[in-house]
């Protein structure tokens, strides 16, 4: 499949395109800045599209099959930033894949994002702006994954993972950005995973077991 990701040039999506550029799949690459191209083909991105999720960015979806969704407005930005990007740019991009008639929408979301209200007030907004996204996506037509980490960690792929609906309790667990990325292009190609939520922590399952039985 033609794999869009949105996101590319983030900490994850960056993992994403070297893990489709192994893959049986090929990998457009969406970014919003020219000079994050060159990067992006040096990874393995087999094309390279400019693209803002502030703005219309339905060109991206020409000719593609599926979508990995891995971008973010980051910690840094207010809670505006969260709303235009976390939530309407994945919301559009859910529009524009139903329109394109893609295969399978990949949603990378957040662990808490089932259950918003039990997080902290600090991030309860991010969490909502997931949890709105994540229903939105559940609701549309498409034939979707929704992938919701915990704390991303930029440790090597440990190549295992636990998932769960809701874990009860993560203590200090975190999961490394590779292994999220493994998980995302996995669930392209893994039938069980369809029309599935799930959190995952690093574990003891390999990656393609654990989908098969989520
Ligand atoms: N951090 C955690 O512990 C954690 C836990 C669970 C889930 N998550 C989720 O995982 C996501 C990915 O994590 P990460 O570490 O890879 O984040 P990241 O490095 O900040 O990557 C986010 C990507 O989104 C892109 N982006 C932001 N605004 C955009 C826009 N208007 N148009 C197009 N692209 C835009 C960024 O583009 P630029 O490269 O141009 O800035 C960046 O490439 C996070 O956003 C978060 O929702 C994070």
């Amino acid at each position: 499949m033609n794999v869009l990701v949105i996101g590319a040039n983030g900490q994850v999506g960056k993992h994403v395109i070297k893990g489709l550029a192994k893959s049986e799949h090929k990998a457009t690459a969406m970014v919003r800045k020219e000079e994050q191209a060159n990067k992006m083909k040096e990874l393995g991105a087999d094309e390279v599209v400019l693209g803002n999720l502030e703005k219309d960015f339905s060109h991206a979806f020409t000719n593609i099959d599926a979508v990995i969704f891995a971008a973010g407005s980051g910690g840094s930005t207010g809670a505006d930033k969260t709303l235009v990007i976390d939530l309407w740019g994945a919301i559009k991009a859910f529009q524009y894949a139903e329109k394109a008639k893609i295969k399978h929408f990949v949603q990378l979301s957040s662990i808490g994002a089932g259950d918003p209200d039990a997080q902290p007030d600090n991030i309860k907004h991010y969490m909502v702006a997931k949890a709105v996204s994540d229903q939105m996506l559940m609701a549309t037509s498409l034939n979707y994954t929704i992938v919701r980490p915990g704390p991303l960690t930029n440790e090597a792929s440990i190549g295992s993972i636990e998932t769960t609906d809701m874990f009860k309790e993560i203590g200090y667990r975190s999961i490394p950005r590779a292994d999220v990325a493994t998980v995302l292009i996995e669930s392209l190609s893994t039938e069980s995973a369809r029309g599935k939520a799930f959190e995952l922590l690093a574990g003891d399952q390999e990656i393609k077991r654990a989908l098969e039985n989520v």
